[in-house]
């Protein structure tokens, strides 16, 4: 065996037990179709790109700005979106010869709508690239119709369809950032539309006012009268370091006039401040994704808004990685009330101020200052400090997951305290539901919204009506914020730990916390059935006793036949474990499978009963019941149809009780949905699977329709369980006894590895590196392996082998970046 797959190994194992690296698996997985999840899409083959979004005050009407047209849909339906209006708004056909005689590829020459923001009640402000000469109009809202010739769009919308841009109207007046020129290089944050005595302002050309930067976001603080823009761009105060990024935060006053003389039509109140997400002793996270704002709770000051941004890094040790970071209002303001630096116009160089401050840069109302005071303010504009995240620490890394977008809500839960829900947007495709706990952030779920990688995409939240839409090429998605009905037991409402969702003790069901006065039992925090629910907390043994443990499904065997028996997870967070009334399953006769089945070979000592119990969160619940025995006439191979006893009831508790509000929908198509995804290990199952088998327990042991991962052999209705597969067993035998001495010699020379490893070298590798690739791989990994292939195959992926790099770290984060430039951040 190569030395180099035990190192690796034995870094893997490393990374295990380092003692705060807890893996961020959503908790329940809704692939494209999958019935718990419906979502509601839109679109149509004469639309394309529709990326921009804008939902009405009232949320019945979504604008979409998409490529050579803006659509009003009427998302007020629950289940449908219907197109309402659309207005056609595409460039010439000399247009687009012009634009591709300038060297632009023509599928980038139409008219991206990137800009679209309501002027007034009755009118919507639009801007599109326009074959990379962009254009700006005015839509009435109700008719969808251009009432004025179009506006020159310059440093209003980008040249560029893929360039990021930002735009906000505040009281009729346009405020953004974004590039005003066609080579992309002249980046500008201005304000247009103003009127009367108040002027379009702009940047001034001062060298490092922008540095070539990337727009993300800006945001409108009515309390400060200011608009606070977000991005990333090259920081020149680290001349050090080739090109480093970083994420700031700048802001501009809405009183701003401009200066007299000096800085006449600029800026005199912009100012721009380092935003840092940055755990202690770790490389920061430095390009900023998304960022959202989160008003603060009723009653609480305007000083408590807070910024929730996704973060990824520029180096490649982090690459794949991306950390949310919380911004204080109240932080960014006392930075930019603090000192600023100083550019030397000579060297380049920037370093903190050490003349007489003459003017409080960032402050507001100064047009009516002396030019000294102006130019004072001209040369300070970056702020000494940096913003730093609150609690000092990053909110939330996910090691597995590349993040872009998010938008955040705080939500009421049934004890009347506030939690914050993050809704975050994966590269992938999938919307992740992360709820913020004391103990770091749970996924209550993840929904797969859109299939292919898509490079412009945009997320709107609508709070009062509980939706959310995402736009991209593939169409405008409407996803529920929650769908508590999904959770069919108290067990599932409460171990889901989804803020939006409790148990309705009266009417059994799990019900939208917001919708009912009722008290509801839920347990964000801690996720305690058994105190929750107090009809449920009876274990499998109290419930059966010691001799009242009934029949089971009855699996019939020959004698020295294999018996594989399969086991559901409840969710991707339980563990499976199994369990012999009045026997021990020693590990010489059992082998527990990576996907929670158990093989065994069938002789008088292993015929009985098997339980098989999912842990979850300190709960446990049984989710199969076997009994194994031998057939009375070893030839005959008739299929043995089991029915639970009648008089015999399991479903005492609530538990088992109720059936699931989908038993009617067809089980045996769901197991397409069965998903492995990239960065598992293990085939996981969606908890969808729980409901197939509680309904098996439920009713009586008919219908159960199961896939089983590997062989793909079809359990139904009154088949015998186990794989039939008579006299192979001796083979089977044997691969067992190998695996078994494979596994021991491993586990010797891998102490034996880790003792040298400990004496010979001070240097630990790098936790986190992806380590195992195919020809390094145990036999047992081999065949996790060959069954995580199969699985993706079937959901069109190609599966991740880096075992090890599915693990972050949340809350207080150890660093494992030694080997890089230490930042003097
Ligand atoms: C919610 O879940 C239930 C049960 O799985 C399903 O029948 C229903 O269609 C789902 N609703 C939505 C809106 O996804
Ligand atoms: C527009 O959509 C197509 C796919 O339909 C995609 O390939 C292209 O990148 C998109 N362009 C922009 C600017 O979003
Ligand atoms: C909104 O603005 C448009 C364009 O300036 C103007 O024609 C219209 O009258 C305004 N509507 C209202 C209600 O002020
Ligand atoms: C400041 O400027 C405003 C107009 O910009 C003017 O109305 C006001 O009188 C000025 N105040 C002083 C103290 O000069």
């Amino acid at each position: 065996m190569k030395i180099h797959s035990l190192l690796s190994l034995t870094v893997a194992l490393l990374a295990f037990l380092s003692p705060c690296l807890t893996r961020l698996t959503p908790r329940v997985s809704f692939p494209m179709g999958s019935p718990g999840r419906h979502l509601t899409r839109f679109s149509s083959h004469d639309v394309s790109n529709t990326t921009t979004l804008l939902l009405s005050e009232g949320g019945d009407m979504l604008y979409v700005g998409a490529r050579d047209a803006v659509l009003a849909l009427d998302v007020s339906r629950k289940d449908a979106i219907i197109l309402r209006n659309k207005l056609d708004w595409s460039p010439s056909e000399k247009d687009l010869e012009q634009c591709s005689m300038k060297g632009k590829k023509m599928a980038d020459c139409p008219n991206f709508i990137r800009v679209l923001q309501f002027l007034n009640t009755s009118h919507i402000y639009a801007c599109g690239t326009f074959a990379f000469s962009p254009r700006c109009t005015y839509i009435n809202s109700e008719t969808l119709t251009m009432s004025i010739k179009p506006d020159e769009g310059r440093g209003r919308c980008p040249y560029d369809p893929y360039q990021r841009n930002t735009a906000i109207i505040v009281d009729g007046e346009l405020y953004t950032g974004t590039v005003a020129d066609y080579r992309g290089n002249r980046p500008v944050i201005s304000r247009h539309l103003s009127e009367g005595r108040r002027f379009d302002l702009k940047l001034d050309d001062t060298l490092g006012w922008l540095e070539d930067p990337t727009f993300i976001s800006s945001s409108f603080i009515p309390d400060e009268e200011k608009i606070y823009f977000f991005f990333s761009e090259v920081g020149r105060e680290y001349d050090f370091i080739d090109k480093f990024i970083v994420s700031r935060v700048s802001q501009i006053c809405m009183s701003d006039v401009g200066g007299q003389r000096t800085l006449q039509r600029r800026w005199t109140t912009f100012a721009k401040a380092q935003l840092l997400c940055q755990a202690d002793n770790e490389l920061p996270y430095n390009v900023i994704q998304d960022i959202d704002t989160l008003p603060p709770a009723e009653g609480a000051p305007a000083d408590d808004t807070l910024f929730y941004g996704i973060f990824t890094s520029q180096w490649s040790v982090n690459s794949g990685r991306s950390a949310v970071c919380s911004f204080r209002l109240n932080d960014i303001k006392s930075v930019f009330s603090g000192n600023y630096k100083v550019l030397n116009r000579d060297t380049l160089q920037w370093s903190t101020r050490v003349q007489e401050k003459v003017a409080n840069p960032g402050e507001c109302g100064l047009h009516n200052a002396t030019d000294n005071a102006l130019r004072f303010v001209k040369e300070n504009f970056l702020a000494d400090d940096s913003v730093r995240p609150v609690g000092r620490s990053l909110t939330m890394v996910s090691a597995e997951h590349n993040y872009n977008h998010l938008t955040v809500q705080r939500v009421q839960a049934a004890n009347n305290r506030d939690y914050t829900v993050l809704f975050l947007l994966t590269d992938s495709g999938y919307l992740h539901k992360a709820v913020l706990l004391q103990s770091g952030a749970h996924i209550i779920e993840e929904v797969q919204v859109f299939e292919q990688p898509q490079p412009i995409k945009s997320m709107k939240l609508s709070i009062p009506k509980g939706l959310i839409y995402v736009g991209t090429s593939e169409g405008v998605v409407k996803v529920p914020t929650a769908n508590c009905s999904f959770y069919w037991t108290c067990a599932q409402c409460v171990l889901a730990r989804d803020p939006f969702c409790g148990w309705d003790p009266v009417n059994r069901a799990c019900v939208e916390a917001s919708n009912t006065q009722t008290s509801l039992g839920q347990d964000i925090d801690r996720g305690n059935v058994e105190e929750t629910c107090t009809s449920v907390t009876l274990t499998h043994r109290a419930r059966f006793g010691p001799n009242k443990l009934p029949a089971g499904e009855l699996v019939s065997v020959s004698l020295n036949e294999v018996v594989r028996l399969q086991c559901p997870a409840a969710s991707r967070l339980s563990q499976q474990l199994w369990e012999r009334p009045n026997s021990r399953l020693s590990s010489d006769l059992y082998l527990h499978l990576g996907d929670g089945s158990l093989s065994f070979v069938a002789t008088p000592a292993t015929l009985g009963h098997y339980l098989c119990l999912s842990t979850e969160n300190g709960y446990q619940q049984t989710m199969a019941i076997y009994h194994v025995k031998q057939k009375s006439s070893p030839m005959a191979q008739t299929p043995t149809s089991y029915t639970w006893p009648q008089t015999h009831s399991i479903t005492t508790t609530q538990a088992m009780a109720r059936p699931g509000p989908g038993m009617h929908t067809s089980v045996g198509t769901w197991p397409k949905g069965k998903a492995t995804r990239q960065g598992e290990t293990e085939p996981t199952l969606s908890s969808r699977d729980t409901q197939v088998i509680t309904r098996q327990l439920s009713r009586n042991l008919t219908q159960w329709t199961k896939e089983s991962g590997q062989k793909e052999t079809k359990f139904r209705e009154g088949e015998p369980l186990q794989s039939a597969r008579g006299p192979c067993y001796v083979k089977e035998l044997v691969v067992v006894s190998v695996l078994l001495v494979l596994c021991l010699s491993l586990l010797i020379t891998m102490l034996f590895y880790v003792i040298r490893q400990r004496f010979h070298s001070r240097t630990a590798p790098q936790a986190g590196t992806p380590i195992i690739d195919s020809d390094r791989r145990t036999p047992v990994e081999q065949e996790a392996y060959s069954e995580n292939q199969f699985l993706s195959k079937r959901n069109g992926k190609t599966p991740h082998s880096g075992q090890a790099s599915g693990l972050g770290c949340n809350g207080a984060l150890t660093g494992s970046n030694g080997h890089l430039p230490n930042m003097p951040i």
